[in-house]
């Protein structure tokens, strides 16, 4: 029998049709060239179960979905103490491309923007292996699948990529740039082109929501108390210049991307993941914050 809740799904996607404000990200052509009817939602609990509904088979970029999973990693990799000297944890209120360091330390401001997000893709162990590839093996870890990345969408930010070429400069100047500027924005891009779809989406955050287990290999990906400082920095930070509309409305760690997905993190119970590519002002998909905001106030996502 089909579930209710697929169901339920499908109703949320039937009911923010009417959301079509905004356009696909147009400053990476490839993603301008995205169908930008396509939606789809997806939820899986702590235990594993997947639901998903809309365009589930269809892969898009990560994109700034990956900082987080990024951040986590440098945070395994060389302690929590050792990457807050490089990044902070504040919100910036500014738009995520703006170089917004603090005018005492010169760290990024946050993990979450690009600024940060370059300077945390630096601070991946890459001894062995590149921190791409350690990447794309995490990715694979937590979708429970191999992911691969999209080499159109990656030679298509590569080639227009000036503006986080000229961020790492400054990051390098100001001394919180462990790598050379360009191979550090090299890998920072790739990591934001791995193909993934909602259901992919919705078991990593499921993982985060499981306190960095991954519910169905039950593999512990990040320790318990990394995860929690992650999701606090997801919480303030993730959603940009528009952190406190969302928490407020929506009232969970959440982070989104400029190819349309959103990941959400309700702690101890589910991961959700929305996809549609129109953006809002702030770079995260206009329809997908309507999406969430339904299935907060319809499930009681909400964590206050
Ligand atoms: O660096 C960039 O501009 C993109 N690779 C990622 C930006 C992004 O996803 C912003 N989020 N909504």
């Amino acid at each position: 029998m089909r579930s209710p809740i697929l169901d339920y799904l499908d109703t949320i996607i039937a009911e923010t049709e009417h959301v079509v404000s905004g356009e696909s990200a147009d400053y990476i052509p490839e993603l301008a060239a995205a169908d930008p009817d396509r939606v789809a939602v997806a939820l899986c609990t702590v235990n594993g179960t997947v639901y998903a509904s809309g365009d589930t088979g269809h892969r898009f970029s990560i994109q700034s979905m990956s900082k987080p999973f990024a951040y986590a990693l440098a945070i395994e990799d060389r302690g929590l103490e050792s990457v807050l000297h490089h990044i902070g944890v504040e919100p910036s209120g500014e738009a995520f491309n703006e170089l917004s360091l603090d005018p005492e330390t010169g760290q990024p401001r946050n993990p979450m923007i690009n600024a940060g997000a370059i300077a945390a893709h630096s601070l991946i162990d890459d001894d062995r292996q590149s921190a791409v590839d350690r990447l794309l093996a995490l990715f694979s870890q937590l979708a429970d699948r191999p992911v691969e990345i999209d080499e159109a969408v990656a030679a298509s930010e590569l080639a227009t990529g000036d503006r986080n070429l000229g961020l790492a400069y400054l990051l390098h100047s100001s001394g919180r740039l462990t790598r050379e500027p360009r191979s550090a924005v090299e890998g920072y891009i790739r990591q934001c082109a791995a193909s993934v779809d909602v259901r992919d989406l919705a078991l990593m955050a499921a993982t985060l929501a499981n306190g960095g287990v991954q519910p169905n290999t039950g593999d512990r990906l990040f320790s318990r108390a990394g995860t929690r400082h992650l999701l606090s920095v997801m919480a303030s930070c993730g959603m940009y210049d528009a952190a406190g509309d969302w928490l407020t409305a929506v009232g969970i760690p959440a982070k989104s991307g400029v190819a349309g997905g959103i990941i959400g993190v309700l702690p101890g119970q589910v991961g959700v993941a929305v996809f549609s590519p129109r953006l809002d002002p702030h770079g995260n998909s206009a329809r997908g914050v309507a999406m969430m905001q339904r299935l907060s106030d319809d499930l009681g996502l909400h964590l206050m």
